[in-house]
């Protein structure tokens, strides 16, 4: 959602926290601001748009030189993306600066007790409250070490809802407080500095050293007194430190020209790195960091996976693999919807949660309702120290590496990857799969991350093609079994990348209705399953290619190296490498990515930082 960034330390701030803005302008890029605290008080500047334009104010009219910075970079919720709405905010006198990430659910109540006694608010923001409340807290808080730190914790204790807030008091130049409370906020730990960021991504140019906080917790760091973290009744709490296990370079581009193109060529090393340790050489797995005794993954009669967006439809495989090998019936739901429809969940089931970010709200307030109904959590997740997994009683970790384009690429094979070891490790501990048979698939892992570069290495025709589609109104996707999801996937990215209408058919329904829309030339991508294994699937698919042709599409079909079947009736062939049928996605997945990228560019949209969305949706 939005990017929060703070500094105190011997460097110029400004420029610390706008080298951090930059590293997380995915998450939001609405408008940015930066405020820096001097001996002479507060200097501010925003700007609607994204951080260039901030920039360009900058190099005209610098902000003095600083030791203590913050900066935000917004995803707009209570108010348009404007310069007014733009954080920081102030409060009316000018005394202290807010940055916010979340929404304060109470915030209308709270302006009204506001504007009761005087106030005059510059924006629409929810955020603005916090600024006005924290400087009248601040009066009637007792001077003294913490006192910006204690009237922080007064004004969250009033607070409801999701936030994390970074403030600044004039009179206090060596101080940064924040607070934190269903919304994401590191700590980084620096040689006599510090950081604050919403992820790592904003301090990993300076240090690997982090700090995790818990939730409800307040930070004060200080240039004399150091890190002081407390809850938010005064507590002290120690937290938990971790080491970044990735530099800044895997944050850089690298010589592509976006990042989504980085991060599609390193699918490879992402799966490769979400294998690793965990395959036996005896063809056992090895999932230590699931955290579930063998009698607890005995005892599940259900599963049900839960998650948003790209993720979701990783849950979607995830069903096809884990009902096969394991026999346990699993149901798939998006998270917006999950504890809406009052699930049927006990002791006995499984709750799998799958989230590249570790902090989609929708999913975090699915886990909770999960946890509440008693049944058991596991994270499927990419991101170390994140929400989700700290909350979750199990996680595994994909190793996908920080993804910084909005459209998940990497991350979604990864989760695949992840979610086949899930479904493999409980048919193991379970016993319903001899250990040949899993040693046999766990094979077939070892050989996705080199299908996947191979897969890569012949694109060309597919960048081609998706020139030639930059002016397509409409793009249909089907698929069936594990290529439905695929089919749902390739429809989302286009969409979210390229603002074409697109949409994701499970190729047998679409007769039942949707053929309806097919005219001359309406393009039609179909994911073909392996003629070999289940050949009925194929054949029913073919017949759905020769139907939709039949009505005008131009047809463009990805098919398994060596299925002749499909070629009469493909326009455009894409061909991938064999693999077994439940593993497909991850080679299949991948020609629809580099479509929707070369289209988006074709079609001069920016593809990283495509229109309306974040990169982590920190709101419901
Ligand atoms: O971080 P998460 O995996 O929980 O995010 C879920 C979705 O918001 C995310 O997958 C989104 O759909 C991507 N932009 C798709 O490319």
């Amino acid at each position: 959602m939005c990017g929060i960034v703070g500094y105190v330390g011997p460097q110029n701030a400004r420029d610390v926290v706008l080298e951090g803005l930059r590293r997380l302008e995915y998450r939001g890029y609405d408008s940015a601001g930066v405020a820096v605290l001097t001996g002479e008080g507060m200097a501010t500047a925003k700007r609607a748009g994204k951080l260039a334009n901030l920039e360009k104010v900058l190099a005209e009219q610098p902000l003095p030189e600083a030791t203590i910075g913050i900066g935000h970079t917004r995803w707009a919720t209570h108010g348009g993306p404007t310069d007014r709405n733009a954080h920081p905010h102030l409060s009316a006198d000018g005394s202290v600066a807010v940055i916010h990430n979340g929404i304060i659910e109470n915030f209308a109540a709270l302006r009204g007790e506001c504007e009761a006694a005087g106030v005059e608010f510059a924006s629409e923001t929810d955020t603005e409250v916090v600024a006005h409340l924290l400087a009248a807290e601040y009066t009637r808080t007792p001077e003294g070490p913490g006192r910006l730190a204690e009237a922080m914790r007064a004004v969250s204790r009033r607070l409801e809802g999701a936030f994390t807030l970074v403030a600044s008091h004039v009179a206090e130049p060596d101080t940064l407080v924040a607070s934190r409370r269903n919304s994401p906020l590191v700590v980084g730990v620096g040689d006599g500095e510090y950081f604050l960021g919403s992820d790592v991504a904003a301090f990993i140019a300076h240090t690997r050293e982090a700090r995790e906080l818990g939730q409800d917790q307040v930070v004060e760091i200080d240039r004399q007194r150091g890190l002081t973290v407390t809850d938010f009744a005064g507590t002290p709490v120690e937290p938990k430190a971790f080491t970044v296990d990735w530099d800044a370079e895997a944050a850089e581009k690298g010589g592509h020209d976006w990042f989504m193109l980085k991060e599609i060529a390193e699918q490879p090393q992402a799966i490769a790195d979400t294998l690793l340790g965990r395959l036996g050489d005896d063809g056992e797995l090895v999932l230590d960091e699931v955290r579930l005794s063998d009698q607890e993954l005995r005892d599940i009669d259900k599963i049900f996976v839960v998650s948003c967006g790209t993720s979701f439809h990783a849950g979607l495989i995830a069903k096809y693999a884990i009902e096969h090998w394991t026999r346990i019936p699993v149901e798939v739901e998006v998270a917006s919807e999950f504890r809406y429809r009052d699930p049927v969940l006990d002791r006995s089931t499984l709750v799998v949660v799958i989230s590249q970010s570790g902090e989609t709200m929708d999913t975090l307030m699915a886990l909770r309702h999960a946890k509440d109904q008693k049944a058991r959590v596991l994270a499927i997740c990419n991101v170390n120290g994140s929400t989700i997994p700290r909350e979750s009683d199990a996680v595994l970790y994909t190793h996908a590496g920080p993804e910084i384009a909005v459209a998940s690429t990497k991350s979604f094979l990864a989760q695949i990857v992840a979610c086949y070891l899930v479904g493999l490790f409980l048919a193991q501990v379970r016993g319903v799969k001899y250990v040949d048979e899993v040693a046999a698939i766990v094979d077939e892992l070892r050989q996705l991350p080199d299908a996947v570069a191979r897969v890569l290495t012949q694109m060309e025709p597919v960048r081609e093609l998706g020139r030639s589609l930059a002016d397509a109104g409409t793009i249909l996707f089907l698929g069936r079994h594990v290529g439905f999801p695929v089919a749902l996937e390739g429809a989302l990215k286009l969409k979210e990348l390229a603002y074409i209408h697109a949409e994701g058919f499970a190729a047998g329904e679409l007769k039942h209705g949707p053929i309806a829309v097919i005219d001359e030339g309406t393009p039609v991508v179909v994911v073909v399953p392996s003629p070999r294994g289940r050949s009925v699937l194929h054949s029913k698919v073919v017949s759905n290619i020769q139907e939709v042709r039949a009505r005008g599409a131009r047809t463009i079909v990805i098919a398994e190296e060596g299925d002749e079947a499909v070629v009469p009736y493909a326009d455009h062939l894409i061909r991938v490498p064999r693999t077994s049928t439940l593993l497909t996605p991850v080679v299949t997945t991948v020609p629809l990515q580099i479509l929707a990228c070369e289209i988006a560019d074709t079609r001069g949209f920016d593809v990283d930082q495509p229109r309306n969305l974040a990169k982590s949706v920190t709101v419901e």
